[in-house]
């Protein structure tokens, strides 16, 4: 047996969405042979990876601006005879513009797309020779993602997520993801279920189903089969999914909504607008008034269902009718919480270069009077569960000593005063305060678990 690689150290900063931070969680699987061990901070790092995202303007920015501070931090360590650590750029924006990166920022030495990182090792070999490698697969996920994980991978606590399908085809007229991540593609079933058994018997309790389009998952019988074949894994208590379009949420996944005790009551399910009007220009192929329907349609096969959804504030076009029909939505749907964003004009997508681009200044007081909606929802929704006992999920301590936080069935964050043992356990909280944010309660079964600790649940 060959001696062990000695040790570098690995810092990797993930901007973006839950994809990133799973193919970030990959890419330190990949490195790990060859040395590579993760630290918290790019101080004193060998190798330091940015897995970017591209989806608005801000989001580009801050890396750009990150890689500015390495650079100082990396000439500094030079200066003082320390060693020299390499920068990467992964994720999208390394997709997208991975020449400018490498124009823009010179202290950048190499660029990796989203469908190359399995040749990670060997790109980082090869710029420790010489700077300048950009790389950026045509989209071959299958080779990919076998190669990510060939030895299984390392899980990192009581909930994972689990990329399931990657890529876009529905070319909403704003978004950057159909050219950054490609066509939409499928995992197997297969592949998946090996993915999680391995997760569940490192005691993973919970996977989230990722993908752009998780619910156009093309693999046999859909994302709803997927979802039954997945729920039959012992150990494997919740399954969740996202991020989904309401065009793909189809009449079987609504069912396994009702049937599969394992799929937990939270759909992220984005409309963007109100506006029929808007909606045509997004190109989004719903009308408000079939997205209220669709969600009649999925509380009625699960009543209690946590709605969650995306919205885009001054989108091209958009007049004052137009944005308070998104309000009236907001109402009538009634949102547990929601992400919502003004509109970034996103260089090559269809909707920068559409006319009536709306003012800053006028985004701004929509989005403010978007959120203050959105929060009393949020707010309102939460508040409903007080004097409910809820099954928690707890996943790791809290801030104070003696607490733990864990998830409610609807994706909550609960804190409880609870002993470390029941980290990995679903124990049933009685909910006593709620916030925006958050809920607080008091274990139910205290009793019984100091009484027979070894039987806890
Ligand atoms: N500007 C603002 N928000 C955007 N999103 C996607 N593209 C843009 C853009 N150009 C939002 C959408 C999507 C979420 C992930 O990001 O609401 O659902
Ligand atoms: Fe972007 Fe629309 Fe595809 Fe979602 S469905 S990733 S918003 S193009």
């Amino acid at each position: 047996m060959s001696a062990p690689a000695p040790s570098k150290r690995l810092f990797i900063k993930t901007y973006g969405c839950q994809m990133n931070v799973y193919d970030s969680e990959r890419m330190a699987d990949v490195l790990s042979p060859l040395g590579y061990a993760v630290t918290d901070s790019p101080e004193g790092a060998d190798l330091v990876v940015l897995n970017t995202c591209h989806i608005r303007e801000k989001a580009t920015e801050k890396v750009y601006s990150e890689l500015g501070k390495l650079k100082e931090m990396r000439d500094e360590r030079v200066a003082q005879g320390g060693s020299r650590m390499t920068i990467a750029v992964a994720g999208c924006v390394a997709q997208a513009e991975g020449e400018e990166i490498m124009r823009r920022q010179p202290a950048v030495d190499l660029v990796v797309g989203p469908q190359a990182y399995h040749q990670l090792p060997e790109l980082i070999a090869r710029s420790h020779r010489a700077r300048g490698e950009r790389l950026s697969a045509d989209f071959a996920p299958e080779e990919k993602f076998d190669a990510l994980a060939p030895a299984g991978r390392h899980a990192t606590g009581v909930t994972a997520f689990l990329t399931v399908q990657e890529g876009c085809d529905k070319f909403c007229t704003f978004c950057v993801v159909p050219y950054t991540r490609g066509g939409e593609w499928s995992r197997s079933p297969e592949a998946i279920e090996t993915e999680a058994r391995d997760l569940a018997a490192q005691g993973v309790r919970e996977v989230t189903l990722l993908g752009q389009n998780v619910n156009a998952y093309a693999g046999d019988g859909g994302l709803a089969a997927l979802v039954r074949r997945l729920a039959a894994i012992e150990g494997l208590d919740r399954i969740r999914y996202t991020t989904s379009h309401p065009r793909d949420m189809d009449e079987a996944l609504i069912a396994a909504h009702a049937e599969v005790d394992a799929l937990m009551p939270y759909l992220h399910l984005p409309v963007q607008s109100g506006s029929d009007r808007i909606l045509k220009a997004m190109n989004r192929a719903h009308t408000a008034q079939s997205y209220v329907r669709l969600i009649d349609k999925i509380r009625s096969a699960r009543p209690d269902i946590a709605i969650s959804g995306d919205f885009i504030v001054g989108f091209p076009g958009e007049r004052d009718a137009d944005f308070e029909a998104t309000l009236d939505l907001v109402r009538e749907v009634g949102y547990a919480t929601a992400f919502s964003f003004k509109y970034s004009r996103r260089p090559g997508t269809p909707a920068a270069a559409m006319p009536g681009q709306v003012d800053e200044a006028v985004k701004d007081e929509r989005l403010a009077r978007l959120n203050a909606l959105l929060d009393e929802q949020a707010r309102a929704f939460n508040a409903s569960q007080v004097g409910k006992v809820l099954p928690v999920l707890f996943e790791r301590p809290g801030r104070h000593a003696g607490q733990l936080i864990g998830r409610s069935p609807y994706l909550q964050a609960v804190h409880a005063t609870a002993p470390d043992r029941l980290i990995g356990q679903i124990v049933s909280v009685r909910i006593e305060s709620a916030a925006r944010m958050s809920l607080a309660g008091a274990l139910v079964e205290t009793a019984e678990l100091e009484l027979a600790p070894e039987m806890a649940l």
